[in-house]
């Protein structure tokens, strides 16, 4: 929600009202204007005095106001009661603003209303503001964070596109990325860096030899190493086991966060 904005609403019938916020509309029976506020404000001790409710300090406000006939002061005392209404039978049960109340109370708020008969009615909403980072956004930190890596990992694809945007997604989470286009490129790479090497990710179907016999080539020239694997393919997956795959396979196409996923469990495995 924008901390400052105002949103005014023109209702020329009671059918076009019926979007706004329901007891403004039944307010408005013949039309009108509803106005929806919101601003950064603050509950200060003078505030807090006459709503105890409600948290001291700064806070975000949210205002509906209406131009419909209005409270008086009995109605008001009244208005936050369960089951009080003075709408007759069928058109209201009283929970409205029973249950708004109790949903801004549980967030630490408080709500205030000002009215007068025939001079329109607004609602005032305080919540607390929060510094701190939505809790989601820290989730989504955190479970970013168990997705990094500073691993080598060599990416064997003959598709220039596909290896591209493999290695640099690879780089975003930081890893380390070694690229080969092609099964002999990936023998040599693979000789020159065979110690800091971690994970293999190799496609499936190349030109001039596939994946699984790729990946048995590079272990028994260095059968010293237990070299870790994860192969990618389109194919279906008769195709592939047909083709020598065994255990963990990527499924193209990928998102960015199930390469990461995949990834990063094949080298904790
Ligand atoms: N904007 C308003 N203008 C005038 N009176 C209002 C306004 N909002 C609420 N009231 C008064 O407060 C009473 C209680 O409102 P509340 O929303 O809790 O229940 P309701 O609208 O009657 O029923 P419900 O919302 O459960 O359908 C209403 O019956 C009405 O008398
Ligand atoms: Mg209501």
């Amino acid at each position: 929600m924008a901390l400052r904005g105002r949103t005014e609403c023109w209702a020329r019938t009671q059918r076009d009202a019926e979007s706004s916020p329901l007891n403004a509309r039944d307010a408005m029976p013949y039309g009108g204007k509803l106005t929806i506020e919101t601003a950064a404000a603050g509950l200060d001790r003078e505030n807090v005095v006459e709503h105890p409710e409600g948290t001291p300090g700064p806070c975000v406000m949210l205002s509906v106001s209406d131009a419909g006939f209005g409270m008086d002061e009995g109605t008001q005392l009244l208005i936050f009661e369960p089951f009080f209404t003075t709408k007759e039978v069928g058109k209201g049960t009283g929970l409205g603003l029973a249950t708004v109340r109790s949903i801004v109370e549980q967030h630490d708020g408080t709500i205030t209303v000002a009215s007068e008969p025939g001079a329109g009615t607004m609602f005032k909403i305080f919540l607390p503001s929060v510094q701190a980072p939505a809790q989601d956004r820290a989730r989504e930190d955190r479970q970013r964070a168990l997705l990094l890596g500073s691993e080598t990992i060599l990416v064997v694809e003959d598709d220039h596109k596909v290896r591209t945007a493999v290695a640099s997604s690879l780089e975003d989470l930081g890893y380390r990325v070694l690229s080969a286009g092609q099964p002999d490129e990936a023998v040599e790479k693979f000789a020159q860096h065979a110690e800091e090497i971690s994970l293999l990710l190799i496609d499936v179907v190349m030109p001039g030899s596939h994946g699984p016999t790729l990946y048995d080539r590079l272990q028994r020239k260095h059968p010293s190493l237990k070299l870790k694997v994860l192969f990618m393919s389109g194919y279906a997956l008769r195709t592939i086991v047909r083709l020598g795959v065994q255990g963990p396979f990527l499924r193209k196409p990928f998102t960015p966060e199930t390469l990461a996923w995949t990834v990063r469990e094949a080298l904790d495995d």
